[in-house]
């Protein structure tokens, strides 16, 4: 019989197990939601094939899926984001299976894909649209089965919109990134955090007094800026966008070309979600031992290719440090080979903003088994309600009240009369 999964070691399976328990703990939106699924089973006879990072906070959202009925397949949404404990945890612990081994070539990443579809999915479960993208390339027959799927980013919405617009989606997709409980908290506060922790434990470098460039000023980029100069960086935006640089001035942050930013900068990070927004021109005028990272979902922020025929040698100078020498001399440090830092050399965002993006991706799943009839091959939003129960259960659980409208103010709210 053939293996139903591949993942880096199993013995890793008791650390990882222990760390899902950690991570279940600050995610109590998605333990009501667990509570719930376990009695009524509203995912019963339904196939999910997940293409998402193998982190704690998805290694929980997998075992709600199941308790609510579903039978899942997962791999990941990145090479670098898996955390080997956790796939192996959700294989011998969950019975899951999950193909995922942090560090797989590219080759072996599409082959995960292919593997888990080979479930024949009812729904799919997508982070970058990786997975909706091959299975509408390379595995059309199965596109009969699909009733529907999610989209967890903002980079997987993008191309998905341009699929629909284009009449190539084949199934509707509910745009859960879109919601205002995921990225008002989790691009915004969780990418701010855990960008800012992937860089610390990729360099060990004090922020305090280094000049910080923040590429890219959407939710992901706000966030960034903000945590960065929380730790004392001067910061300095860079925008193609005039309201969103207008923005970043008024937050109070300095922006400029990026051009003019690369000759001051001392750490530099993309969140832009387009490409080469670091390339040759940019590298020519970097200081000595400038870092360069990227916290976007696609390695293709830094132009690697154009730093590699710069370079006279490159080398490994600690984990997730790579040094590129130019032919002048000058050293460039490149963070996680360019790939979502957050991910690579951190734990992706914290579990209690993933805590709302994982619910919404839970209620998206049920909503799509009782609606899909309804729906055209289309990009939707994430309905109201659910966003709205989200983010009050998330309020509830933090043991935060808040104001209710009293007669009088409805009524104010909802005349035109009354005025000066
Ligand atoms: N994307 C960013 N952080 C994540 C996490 N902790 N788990 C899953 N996906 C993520």
């Amino acid at each position: 019989m053939k293996k139903n999964y591949d993942v880096k070691d199993l013995k890793l399976a008791s650390k990882g197990k222990l760390r899902i328990e950690w991570a279940a703990q600050s995610m109590p939106v998605l333990s009501q939601i667990n509570d719930r699924f376990k009695k009524q089973k509203p995912l019963k006879n339904i196939r999910i094939a997940a293409c998402l990072h193998v982190t704690t906070e998805t290694a929980y959202l997998m075992e709600v899926l199941k308790n609510g009925g579903a039978e899942i397949a997962l791999c990941a949404s990145n090479p670098l984001s898996t955390q080997d404990d956790v796939a192996a945890s959700l294989v011998k612990n969950t019975g899951i299976s999950v193909f995922a081994i942090k560090g797989e070539d590219n080759n072996t990443y599409y082959k995960h894909i292919e593997a888990v579809l080979s479930i024949t999915p009812n729904i799919t479960m997508d982070d970058g649209a990786d997975l909706v993208s091959v299975l509408h390339k390379n595995k059309r027959e199965l596109l009969k089965n699909i009733i529907g799927g999610t989209e967890e980013t903002t980079t997987g919405v993008i191309r998905l919109k341009s699929m629909a617009k284009n009449g190539v989606l084949k199934y509707p997709i509910i745009a859960v990134n879109d919601a205002n409980t995921k990225h008002m908290f989790d691009n915004r506060y969780g990418t701010g955090q855990s960008t800012i922790d992937g860089i610390i434990r990729a360099t060990n470098r004090l922020l305090a007094g280094s000049i910080f460039v923040v590429s890219g000023y959407g939710w992901c980029g706000k966030g960034l800026a903000m945590r960065a100069r929380g730790m004392g960086a001067r910061v300095i935006v860079t925008e193609v966008d005039a309201l969103k640089a207008l923005e970043a001035v008024m937050d109070g942050f300095e922006v400029m070309p990026m051009v003019d930013a690369a000759k001051i900068g001392d750490i530099f990070c993309t969140v832009t979600g387009n490409t080469s927004v670091l390339r040759e021109e940019h590298f020519k005028v970097m200081k000595d031992g400038a870092i360069v990272s990227n916290s976007g979902h696609f390695n293709v922020e830094i132009d690697l290719e154009a730093l590699k025929k710069m370079s006279k040698s490159i080398r490994k100078i600690r984990e997730y440090v790579d040094e590129y020498t130019l032919k002048d001399g000058k050293r460039i440090n490149v963070l996680g080979e360019g790939r979502l830092i957050n991910l690579a050399s951190a734990e992706g965002h914290p579990s209690s903003v993933m805590d709302m993006s994982f619910a919404n991706q839970a209620l998206c799943v049920e909503y799509l088994i009782k609606k899909s009839k309804k729906l055209k091959n289309d990009v939707y939003s994430v309905p109201r309600e659910i966003d709205s129960m989200i983010g009050e259960l998330k309020l509830k659980s933090m043991g935060i009240k808040i104001d209710k409208l009293t007669a009088e103010q409805k009524k104010y709210l909802d005349s035109w009369e009354e005025g000066t």
